[in-house]
């Protein structure tokens, strides 16, 4: 996705991708993109699978700017010391702690404050959810405090025959769940608690919000402010999208690459 969204950009160049594995997950990205190794070890095997590489890690950071890392949680942290020593820029995933960067990221809600940065981590999904929608009230001086259930997903769709729940429903332990510290990490002046649990699905969460606001206000008013911020959109039970499934297969019937949707979908 990101090795995509990248080649998209009329003032970047992809230099190319670096891995660890040799499944089809790589497989598909060889051919299109450079591919790198970012081990010693993922070298040979990645040779030895016929992957065509085109070198190791710091091969690539001495070709680039700026590395997009989508590495799982930690990895990043642990890699940090070979970008820092490259000297490239460096965009982290939500997996890693706010202080690895020491900035979080929302495009729409903090874009200054990362200007002239090394680094910075753009949150999560649900946490990227959050700042939108509770950010939009915000910015219209209409939202108090918040509090907000989220019913996330068990497991991603291509990692769903390894394990995931099923037939089941798991409450995160702690309260508030990370999402809510998380979200202020960008907006520190949200009022926010959020409680989370893992649904028994695949795809897409789903939030529920309690907001108290700092005025009666008409639903007009609440619907113009979340209208007014980019990447809210609305979806109605009218339209027969009533549940999470029909969502995403309203995202592949607009052709939208691999059915993603890049929006905070919103019961109008
Ligand atoms: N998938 C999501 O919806 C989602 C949402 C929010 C945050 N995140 C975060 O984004 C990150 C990536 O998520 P994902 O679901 O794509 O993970 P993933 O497990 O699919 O891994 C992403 C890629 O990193 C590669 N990789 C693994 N170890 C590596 C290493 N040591 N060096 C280089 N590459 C390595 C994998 O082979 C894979 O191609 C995670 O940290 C996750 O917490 C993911």
């Amino acid at each position: 996705r990101v090795a995509d969204a990248v080649a998209l950009q009329p003032d970047m160049e992809l230099v190319g991708i670096a891995d660890i594995v040799t499944d089809w997950r790589i497989q598909s990205a060889a051919g299109r993109f450079p591919l790198f190794a970012s081990t010693d070890e993922a070298q040979q095997t990645m040779l030895q699978a016929g992957l065509p590489v085109a070198g190791s890690l710091e091969d690539l950071l001495g070709q680039a700017d700026v590395i997009a890392d989508t590495t799982p949680k930690h990895v990043a942290a642990e890699n940090l010391p070979r970008y820092r020593a490259a000297g490239v820029k460096l965009v982290l995933q939500g997996g890693e702690s706010h202080e690895t960067t020491g900035h979080s990221f929302v495009a729409q809600a903090n874009y200054e404050s990362a200007l002239g940065r090394d680094m910075t981590r753009v949150v999560s999904c649900n946490t990227t959810s959050i700042v939108r929608v509770l950010g939009a009230l915000q910015d219209a001086d209409l939202l108090a405090k918040a509090r907000g259930v989220l019913i996330r997903r068990a497991t991603d769709p291509w990692e769903s025959h390894l394990g995931g729940i099923m037939n089941t429903m798991v409450p995160e332990s702690k309260i508030p769940s990370h999402q809510g510290p998380d979200a202020q990490t960008v907006l520190p002046g949200l009022d926010l608690v959020t409680i989370a649990a893992k649904g028994a699905h695949t795809q897409t969460h789903n939030h529920y919000w309690t907001l108290q606001l700092t005025r009666p206000a008409s639903r007009e008013e609440v619907l113009a402010a979340l209208r007014a911020a980019p990447r809210i959109a609305f979806i109605r039970m009218a339209d027969g999208l009533v549940a999470l499934n029909s969502t995403i297969e309203l995202m592949n019937d607009l052709g939208r690459p691999r059915g993603d949707m890049w929006e905070v979908a919103v019961w109008e």
